[in-house]
């Protein structure tokens, strides 16, 4: 079974590798502090205390063209910061673990609080990857990125 738990002091990073150094870099040079400081907070699937996979995740808002009113409005949510899932143990359903959860932490929060969508800048070769889960292009972020959002709402529990 997979578990999926807060990052914890006794958890190892050290040899995690996704492939993607931006993504490496954060989880071993900021996720302590991230979750330390209430910025975001840092979710690992591990094995025998070694990190294999982690989300990082934080409140965040979008500001969206509403058609109905003709201008943009403020879409809160969360933002999916961070996904990586070491190298040995892709196309596991680790990834696909790791989205459910956010997904499900957006459920719980939106029954308290206003919390309408996820969200993620997504690398160009992960966008076919959202896209499996629903993830929808809003526009392009510089050269190789993409802001992409998914709508709680389509998702009703
Ligand atoms: C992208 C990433 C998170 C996927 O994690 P994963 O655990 O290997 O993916 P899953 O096992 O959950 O894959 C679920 C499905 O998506 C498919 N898939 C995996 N990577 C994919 C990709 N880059 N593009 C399209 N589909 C992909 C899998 O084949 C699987 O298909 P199936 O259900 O038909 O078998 C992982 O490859 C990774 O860490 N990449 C480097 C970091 C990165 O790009 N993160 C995203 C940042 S925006």
């Amino acid at each position: 079974m997979i578990e999926i738990s807060p990052l914890k002091p006794d958890h190892d990073f050290n040899g995690f590798d996704c492939g993607e150094k931006l993504i490496n870099d954060f989880l071993k040079n900021e996720s302590r502090n991230q979750q330390k400081w209430n910025i975001s907070n840092i979710y690992v699937i591990y094995k025998d205390n070694k990190v294999i996979a982690y989300s990082a995740l934080f409140s965040c808002h979008f500001r969206y063209k509403n058609e109905e009113l003709n201008r943009k409005v403020r879409i809160p949510g969360i933002c999916i910061g961070q996904l990586g899932v070491d190298k040995k143990y892709k196309k596991n359903g680790l990834g696909k673990y790791l989205i459910q959860h956010s997904i499900s932490v957006a459920n719980k929060i939106r029954k308290l609080v206003g919390c309408r969508i996820i969200y993620v800048e997504a690398l160009e070769n992960a966008k076919k990857y959202w896209e499996r889960f629903n993830f929808k292009e809003i526009e392009k972020k510089g050269k190789n990125q993409f802001k992409m959002v998914f709508d709680i709402n389509c998702n009703d529990e």
